[in-house]
């Protein structure tokens, strides 16, 4: 589909591609430019979708009060000169089938995307979204072949912002006043530290008793799975799109957020040649700093098992693509 000049994104101002269309996309989409953030292109490979959306978000721009000028294509020219690139390209869980399920359709659907989107945008910072998280980011970095910190996975603020909700409302007080941190993998394995979880600074051990504590992990754990059994349809967007519009956003205005990430491990918690979910310091230039908290013998041994099983699926996602 051609793409008509007067759709072409103004000069000098910040953009973000989002790639792929679909339910967490074109939230994305949505959030970013209604945060007025930046342009937004959005691309996708059923041809009129990201037009269609992009035009109904466009039309809601006056009521909405931002200038970010939204467009859709199915052409990775229209990317050229991307700040940011997020790749949500891929299938999505349905009711049985697992974040590793994924794996072999989204890795070459990944793999492909990330290697259009760096051809015209040499200078992005990558955020991937499309599951199975750690294992996809891994590929996108491989394939982009750009610096570690320039590639990211999105999971462990969705997962942590579930965690906080569910504390909220066991304890019936605002989410504004709760923190929670979930490192590890984007899976079963993913871990919540109840330890680094507060409610204006009170760890929460100190409010609840480890029967409930360990009630409100279990559930984080199942998050994604149980929207995935109510919606029977597709999972999550609402929650993963507003969580990489706060990394979108910490990128773009350079505000040194510490967030948790999936990041490239070169050593840190005792993990290399990994991408994995550790609190990080982001930036303008992607991952600036990983902060290794303390972990105890219990929790570091929980993580390494994580780290292992994305690490098996790496292997087997990199030789179902050819790569090494
Ligand atoms: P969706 O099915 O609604 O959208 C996927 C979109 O990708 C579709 O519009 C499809 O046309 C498009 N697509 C497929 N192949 C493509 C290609 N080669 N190039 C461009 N576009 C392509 O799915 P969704 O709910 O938006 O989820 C997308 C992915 O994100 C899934 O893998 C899902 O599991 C994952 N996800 C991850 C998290 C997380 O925390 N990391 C959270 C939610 C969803
Ligand atoms: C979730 C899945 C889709 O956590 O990754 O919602």
């Amino acid at each position: 589909m051609t793409v008509s000049s007067d759709s072409m994104l103004p000069c000098q101002s910040l953009c973000v591609s989002v790639i792929g269309a679909g339910n967490v996309g074109r939230t994305l989409a949505q959030r970013i430019a209604e945060k007025d953030l930046a342009n937004v292109v959005l691309l996708d490979i059923v041809e009129g979708l990201p037009q269609g959306i992009a035009l109904d978000l466009m039309a809601a721009q006056g009521i909405e009060s931002h200038n970010s000028k939204v467009i859709g294509t199915n052409n990775y020219e229209e990317t050229a000169g991307s700040d940011v690139v997020v790749i949500t390209a891929g299938r999505a869980r349905t009711p049985g089938i697992s974040r590793d399920d994924l794996m072999a359709i989204n890795a070459k659907i990944v793999v492909n995307a990330a290697q259009q989107a760096i051809k015209y945008s040499p200078d992005a910072i990558f955020i991937i979204i499309t599951n199975p998280l750690d294992v996809m980011t891994y590929l996108a970095w491989k394939a982009t072949g750009l610096p570690p910190q320039r590639v990211m996975g999105m999971a462990g603020v969705l997962d942590s912002s579930r965690l906080q909700t569910f504390i909220a409302m066991e304890l019936g007080i605002s989410t504004a006043n709760v923190t929670a941190l979930v490192l590890g993998g984007h899976g079963d394995l993913m871990l919540p530290l109840p330890r680094y979880c507060t409610v204006n600074g009170v760890p929460i051990p100190e409010l609840l008793d480890q029967a409930t504590i360990e009630r409100l992990v279990e559930r984080t754990r199942n998050g994604g799975a149980e929207v995935v059994k109510l919606l029977q349809t597709g999972g999550a967007y609402y929650a993963p799109a507003s969580s990489a519009c706060l990394m979108v956003e910490t990128i773009l205005r350079d505000q040194s957020r510490l967030l948790p990430t999936a990041a490239y491990l070169r050593g840190e918690y005792g993990l290399d040649d990994i991408y994995l979910g550790v609190p990080c310091l982001l930036g303008c230039r992607g991952v600036t700093k990983i902060l290794e908290v303390q972990l105890t013998e219990q929790e570091r041994e929980s993580l390494h098992i994580s780290a292992n099983s994305v690490r098996k699926n790496v292997k087997l996602a990199l030789e179902s693509v050819g790569m090494s």
